[in-house]
């Protein structure tokens, strides 16, 4: 029987590897084992040591040779070798585990899917992620990750989604995240604070979402870049401050654009009457003035318009005529539920009080 002294075998030339790093030799006694899986089992011990609570028991059968029987370990073939098996995802959304990331994860060199979500892992993103030049979904929303940015995703080369929601992250978000050639890039409800820089146009991100972080200061112009693939923007609670920049007019595609719970100033530009797929368009609980345009309210798809708790000195009719539409707490002169005349002279010429049925 070679089992024992094979298994002894497939033990020490694993740790061989993880200490030299260097490749693995043979035996000629033993049958030729897959070194990716070797690599692979090594990894995950790893990462079942960082693990201190599992109430769930998701890792139970985490314990033998066949590291593609584990739950939430996805085997299939590697692209270059397709006879052969690999790790290619790890899956353990919604485990609620508690725990950290080994650095030996970076031996898992062609993994393509990491999903971490609704769990409670701690720290930060070990190094060894750059090594994984396949990973192309990166998801550790909804975890305890603290410290700053994890810098080491900018190094994965075939990175298309980035989710980093719901963790503690704090300081900038690095102006070259938006040079990475991402679908998807999701940082909100985290403790970022930095000014959203103008490499914000070199994205492919065809959701934008910011909402509930510290403060992203002004929406650049150079947003208006992003025309041919931008769907959604919203940027709630976000500490947005500024105005409102004309080249939002350029996202045709838009469909979704709420910038409400901030501090923008300014006036809605004109330009938003060019965006004829809006459906849904919430400016509400800023410091908005002046004229709502006419072009905004006739926009064909839009469905919901919420500009409550603004300075807004006017807004035409058809604003009324949208199915739902929200404009209290204005400076708009015979609508119900408005601001004082006080609080609105500083915004508004004064007007005439006459609201006299035309
Ligand atoms: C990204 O945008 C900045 C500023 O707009 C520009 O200077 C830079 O060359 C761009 N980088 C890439 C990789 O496109
Ligand atoms: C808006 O700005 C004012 C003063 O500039 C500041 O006190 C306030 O906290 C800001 N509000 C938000 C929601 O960022
Ligand atoms: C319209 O948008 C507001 C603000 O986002 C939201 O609270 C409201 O539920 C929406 N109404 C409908 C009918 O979708």
């Amino acid at each position: 029987m070679y089992l024992i002294p094979c298994l002894f075998f497939f033990i020490s030339s694993a740790l061989q590897l993880a200490v030299s790093g260097g490749d693995f030799i043979p035996d000629p006694g033993c049958p030729t084992p897959n070194p990716r899986l070797f690599a692979a089992s090594l990894a995950i011990q790893a990462l079942l040591h960082s693990i201190t609570d599992d109430p769930k028991g998701f890792t139970a059968n985490w314990y033998g040779p066949d590291v593609c029987s584990y739950k939430g370990i996805v085997c299939a073939p590697p692209p270059d070798d397709p006879d052969s098996t690999t790790v290619a995802g790890i899956d353990l959304n919604h485990a609620n585990i508690a725990g950290t990331l080994p650095e030996e994860l970076g031996l898992l060199t062609d993994l393509a899917i990491f999903h971490l979500n609704s769990n409670r892992f701690t720290g930060t993103v070990p190094e060894g992620f750059s090594d994984m030049k396949l990973l192309y979904e990166f998801d550790i929303s909804n975890n305890l990750f603290s410290g700053y940015f994890p810098e080491v995703v900018l190094r994965i080369p075939s990175l298309k989604y980035l989710d980093l929601r719901f963790n503690t992250f704090v300081g900038k978000i690095p102006a070259a995240v938006f040079d990475l050639k991402l679908d998807a890039f999701f940082f909100n409800n985290n403790g970022f604070t930095f000014s959203l820089p103008s490499s914000l146009g070199n994205s492919s991100v065809s959701v934008l979402v910011a909402a509930n972080v510290a403060g992203i200061g002004s929406l650049p112009p150079d947003i208006g870049r992003l025309s041919g693939t931008l769907t959604e923007i919203v940027l709630l609670n976000s500490g947005l401050s500024g105005v409102l920049p004309a080249e939002i007019g350029q996202l045709t595609e838009l469909t979704v654009l709420d910038v409400s719970f901030n501090n923008l100033t300014g006036t809605l530009p004109e330009s938003i009457g060019n965006l004829a797929r809006l459906e849904q368009l919430n400016v509400g609980h800023n410091r908005l003035s002046g004229d709502i345009p006419e072009s905004i309210c006739l926009l064909p798809n839009l469905q919901n318009f919420t500009y409550s708790d603004n300075y807004f000195c006017s807004a035409p009719d058809s604003c009324d005529d949208l199915r739902n539409s929200d404009g209290a707490d204005n400076c708009i002169p015979c609508e119900d539920n408005q601001r004082s005349d006080e609080e609105c002279r500083p915004f508004c010429p004064e007007e005439s009080d006459d609201c006299s049925d035309d």
